[in-house]
């Protein structure tokens, strides 16, 4: 069963944009234009194909590429059916999406909280604020729909991936801590531009509520997936994990890509005789419980 629900969670209490307005047209505009940038860098997971830890990873990373491609596609059907014409990404969003090497990040910054955000926007924002009434409004969330739930699987094995690894190496838990600390401070710098119209517009009006609605979902996911203590820990302690945090994302930088299946794809096909425990062998559309692969050999710090 899906922890992650298609429909929106957020209530912005029935406002909408006008799509026929010059200025809700400008923040429609800024919205997708950061969506369009997310969902080419998306593609960029086939990236991680070459440095899959196992088949069912490979087979995933396979799945997400095209449908990254394919929302690249959508997203750009919907500024057509609008008129309008994408702006450069802002930089928070080209901080947020930059790919990472070292997979226990990837998972987590990625997919786990990434994509988790990026179904905040497209679900809880887009899908709730057009307008039903404008006759392009329809196809347009019908789209979404879609983008929206092949988002839901991202996130999934994010969370999936996070899980086995924290299982695996506690030490994890603080630096996953800080980049979450981290990633929350920087995101209120996403919407710095509206802001001085929040008491304006309708939708916007519900703009600081909707931040704390995604922080507070974001710290109940780390909570779930074991990183984020209960209680938020003091400022010294927060400074720490982020310090820790930092260290490990930069350290991430400078992480190669090495492949590992060409030495374990007879055991992965179970054909070898130290079958893996999360081979499958040539299925390619069942699901594994235990995930498979050494997560380390996605990728070298
Ligand atoms: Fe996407
Ligand atoms: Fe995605």
């Amino acid at each position: 069963m899906s922890e992650h629900p298609v429909e929106p969670q957020y209530d912005f209490g029935g406002a909408k944009f006008d799509l026929n307005s010059p200025e809700d047209r400008e923040i429609i505009r800024f919205i997708l234009s950061q969506a369009l940038y997310g969902e080419a860098t998306g593609v960029y997971c086939g990236k991680s194909l070459y440095a899959a830890g196992s088949l069912e990873a490979a087979r995933f990373y396979v799945r997400q590429a095209k449908q990254e491609l394919a929302h690249l596609q959508l997203f750009a059907d919907i500024f057509r059916a609008l008129e309008l014409k994408p702006l450069p990404a802002h930089w928070v969003i080209k901080l947020l999406s930059s790919h990472n090497n070292y997979y226990p990040l990837k998972v987590l910054m990625e997919h786990a909280i990434g994509e988790g955000m990026v179904l905040d926007i497209f679900r809880d924002i887009l899908l709730a604020t057009l307008p039903d009434e404008d006759p392009r409004v329809p196809l347009i969330k019908k789209k979404l729909r879609v983008v929206c739930k092949e988002e839901i699987e991202h996130v999934e094995w994010g969370e999936k991936e996070t899980r086995r690894l924290l299982a695996e190496k506690r030490w994890l838990a603080t630096p996953y801590y800080g980049l979450l600390e981290l990633q929350m401070a920087v995101l209120p710098l996403l919407v710095r531009a509206f802001e001085k119209r929040t008491g304006q517009h309708p939708v916007l009006a519900h703009l600081p509520g909707f931040l704390e609605h995604v922080r507070t979902r974001v710290y109940n996911q780390g909570k779930d997936l074991g990183f984020v203590p209960e209680k938020r820990p003091g400022a010294v302690k927060r400074a720490v994990a982020m310090t820790t945090g930092l260290a490990l994302f930069l350290r991430s930088q400078f992480a190669r890509s090495k492949s590992t299946l060409e030495k374990t794809y007879i055991d992965e096909l179970g054909l070898g005789d130290h079958p893996r425990p999360g081979g499958r062998g040539g299925s390619s559309d069942s699901h594994s419980e235990s995930g498979s692969g050494s997560p380390d050999a996605v990728a070298s710090a």
